[in-house]
């Protein structure tokens, strides 16, 4: 940081004025991984070669809402406006469509559609809203029909779709939502829909009901109020005994609030067949419960968008995972939660106190247990029970919360669906993996550990423009996760362990999914049998621990060594760009010269390149290095020789591949021979403007007292930082916490991106 010697050329001290100034005017950025909330490792951009993912699209076609995997893993129905799809999946790449047929709603439901004030360009189709494989042979399926929503079975012949015959639709209220935009769900359990959706044209009377099947067609009674007019399902889960629904609704029970919005489970009995004397055709064991998915000291997440339930062994609890978004905008954004509840949890809320309404205050309170028994509500409770029944009509709302655990909050995002499924680590240990759809068509991989903390692996950009994620289905034999969205069915792969190109980094991803062959020397997608060679570390991702030791015997000194020189040759009084690629989100980059961090005075890190004016004798060792998890470890080296005379190589580094390579360079000395190459035509352009603008002041500041003039630039030298925020938009996550403390060194520099856009 020594105050440049005197006796410079005017054309150094220009360049070096210039660089002071671009230090200035450049906004100082925060460095990853210091955040509360997890931020992806690495992120793609739609087309990125890492990342390859597969489109299905059919011309005409759109609206890809619905999927459903066939029993074999093979083939996935695809619901789309006015269609349904078999597509073949077995083979890597893009999804094969097998057959295809049309169900458009009737040219009449579209008339009176259009006739009812709807838009006969987006709404009055038959959008799918329904598909579930109803046995061996049959697939039933249903859609809003031009807001008249209709239903069919259809047959299957070696997995192609066989045609629909009109005469086959039956009407499907109740089952699919008369308008698209509405919320749904359906699940078939024993031969029997259970859906819940809305269950008028204007949508405002929402319905659970159950259909198909030798039971009772069985709903919930509008005029009990048991839901509110607006409540909108978003997944039915059968469990045992019972069917558990997940919506979310304007609540009644707290007063102090308007119009706030609240998430809930409820649960019917499968054995349920309604009432003799009383609820006759309704069910007898509706009961709902608020499900509160929050953070300490933060507004609760209230709004469920999606929830599922990861499959596993019955005799183990089970949970259900569900993604929250906020009621609430803070700085204009949404912030989303991922939350897990445990169904014993949800079950004996369901066995606890009841909610009461008093009909004269208008206020819920606490009812404690009744003595009727058979307890009402509980599956054991007949048609007959008129008493347990005439409770039922008025004792529908829980008294206790489900409460739900935290596994990830994330501002900036809105998750639109999830789907998890758990992947065997190395260690044995099983991980839950949750790939989470957002609004503007990202996709997260995250990764909870042991902790219940996530990580976010990787962030998908999945379509070129940004549009909700519709729906995603996982294929576990496929090893990919199928995402609908409006112009087709995308296939992405569960992960591409090749992009880790090094151990250090196929250790630090902390992908279950991933490992090290230190044979090959490749990371790799971890087979089912798991060889033990290989090298993970989920827990802590530490790869001194990970890389270092084992049968390959190498030592902890080879992380922190090159693995390869590259050589560039220097002019002097010119700049030179030494790039560093950003493998990860999560590490800060600093750059060294030799042992020593680079100096501020003749340096900038620019998009995450090292800028470097060289003057005589500032060659050697350039080293990017990354600190990761506590762990460093050169991203990339240079040796910068210069011309005349060459330096002696550092004994310290003999033996270590060395190649020779281009920079890009912008010569700021030799007076008229200004030259760029058109690489580096940027930098060039802003060095040329700043030039014309800071010439004239810089030569008359020269002119009175080069001294002073000099020794006040060397006060402000080193990275002299604007004040946080005066220049840089406050990024998203910056919202709800406080200013981060912003940066003293000038070499630390992780949001690349951020900042090769200011500049740009
Ligand atoms: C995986 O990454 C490697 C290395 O970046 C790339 O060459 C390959 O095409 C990628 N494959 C897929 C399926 O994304
Ligand atoms: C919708 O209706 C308008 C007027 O009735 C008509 O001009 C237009 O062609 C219709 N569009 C479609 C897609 O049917
Ligand atoms: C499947 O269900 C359909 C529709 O109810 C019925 O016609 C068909 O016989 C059933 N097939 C089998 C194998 O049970
Ligand atoms: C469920 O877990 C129990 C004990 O943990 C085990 O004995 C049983 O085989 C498991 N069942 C399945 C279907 O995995
Ligand atoms: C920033 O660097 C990356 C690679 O290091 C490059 O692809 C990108 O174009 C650079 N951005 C700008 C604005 O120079």
């Amino acid at each position: 940081m020594a105050l440049p010697a005197l006796g410079l050329d005017p054309w150094s001290l220009i360049g070096l004025f210039l660089f002071q100034l671009l230090l200035l005017l450049l906004p100082t950025t925060t460095t990853g991984g210091g955040g509360q909330e997890p931020i992806p490792r690495v992120r793609y951009y739609a087309g990125d070669g890492r990342r390859v993912l597969s489109l299905f699209h059919q011309k005409h076609l759109q609206d890809f809402d619905t999927l459903l995997l066939s029993a074999d893993g093979g083939t996935l129905y695809v619901g789309a406006r006015e269609a349904i799809l078999a597509l073949n999946i077995q083979d890597p790449g893009v999804p094969k469509l097998r057959n295809m047929i049309s169900w458009p709603a009737s040219d009449k439901k579209k008339s009176d559609c259009a006739f009812k004030k709807k838009s006969n360009e987006t709404q009055c189709f038959n959008f799918i809203r329904v598909l579930v494989s109803f046995n061996a042979t049959h697939l039933y399926a249903c859609g809003t029909f031009a807001f008249s929503p209709a239903c069919t079975f259809i047959e299957l012949q070696n997995s192609y779709l066989l045609p629909i015959s009109e005469d086959k639709v039956v009407e499907g209220k109740g089952q699919s939502p008369f308008d698209p935009a509405h919320k749904h769900t359906a699940v078939l359990v024993d031969g029997m829909l259970y859906s819940g959706t809305m269950n008028n044209f204007l949508g405002s009377e929402p319905v659970l009901m159950r259909a198909l099947g030798s039971l009772p067609v069985l709903k919930t009674d509008n005029f009990l109020h048991w839901l509110q007019s607006d409540a909108s399902f978003v997944a039915a889960i059968p469990s045992t005994q019972v069917v558990y629904f997940f919506f979310e609704e304007t609540a009644s029970e707290f007063d102090f609030f308007d119009k706030l919005r609240t998430s809930r489970v409820a649960r019917v009995c499968k054995n349920d067949v309604g009432g003799e004397r009383l609820l006759q055709k309704q069910w007898t064991t509706f009961l709902k419960a608020q499900l509160v998915c929050a953070q300490p000291g933060q507004l609760p997440f209230n709004v469920i968008r999606h929830a599922v339930l990861l499959p596993g062994n019955v005799s183990t609890d089970l949970h259900v995972y569900a993604v929250f978004t906020s009621q609430w905008q803070i700085g204009g954004t949404r912030s989303s939660a991922v939350c897990a509840f445990s169904l014993k949890d949800i079950k004996s809320v369901f066995e606890g106190k009841y909610k009461e309404l008093n009909k004269d205050t208008s206020r819920w309170t606490t009812l404690g247990v009744t003595d009727i028994s058979p307890r009402p509500g509980s599956c054991s409770m007949g048609p007959s029970s008129d008493k347990a029944l005439l409770f039922m009509k008025n004792h529908f709302l829980m008294d206790e919360q489900v409460v739900g655990t935290p596994l990830l909050v994330k501002s900036g995002v809105e998750y639109t669906r999830l789907a998890v499924e758990t992947a065997q680590g190395l260690d044995g240990h099983s991980h839950l993996v949750m790939y989470l759809g957002t609004t503007t068509g990202l996709l997260h991989k995250a990764v909870v550990s042991g902790d219940s903390s996530a990580h976010l692996v990787e962030e998908v950009q999945l379509f070129p423009e940004p549009e909700p994620v519709r729906n995603l289905q996982l294929a576990p034999t496929q090893g990919a996760l199928f995402v609908g969205f409006s112009g087709g069915v995308v296939r992405v792969p569960r992960a591409n362990c090749s992009v880790y190109e090094s151990c250090v980094d196929c250790v630090l991803a902390r992908d279950p999914h991933c490992a090290w062959d230190p044979e090959s020397r490749l990371c790799r997608l971890l087979p089912t049998s798991m060889p033990t060679s290989w090298r993970q570390d989920m827990e802590k991702g530490n790869p001194q621990w990970a890389c270092a030791n084992g049968p390959m015997g190498r030592s902890l000194r080879p992380l922190s060594r090159p693995q390869i020189i590259k050589e560039v040759l220097a002019v002097p009084n010119s700049i030179l760009e030494l790039p560093c690629p950003h493998l990860s989100a999560l590490a800060s980059y600093r750059w060294t010269h030799g042992t020593a961090t680079v100096a501020g005075a003749s340096s900038m890190v620019y998009n995450g390149s090292l800028l470097l004016l060289l003057r005589d004798g500032e060659g050697g060792l350039y080293q990017c290095l990354a600190t990761e998890n506590g762990f460093s470890y050169p991203v990339v080296s240079y040796w910068v020789d210069s011309q005349d005379p060459p330096l002696a190589l550092d004994p310290e580094l003999a033996g270590i591949p060395r190649e020779r390579m281009e920079a890009s360079l912008t010569r700021v000395g030799g007076g008229a021979g200004l030259a760029a190459q058109r690489s580096y035509w940027p930098h060039f352009l802003t060095v040329t403007v700043l030039l014309a603008l800071v010439l004239s002041g810089a030569l008359i500041v020269l002119l009175l007292s080069r001294l002073g003039a000099l020794r006040a630039r060397g006060k402000v030298q080193g990275c002299g930082n604007l004040p946080p925020g005066e220049k840089a938009p406050l990024s998203r996550k910056q919202h709800l916490q406080l200013p981060k403390e912003h940066r003293t060194s000038c070499d630390m520099d992780a949001d690349s991106n951020h900042l090769g856009t200011e500049v740009a």
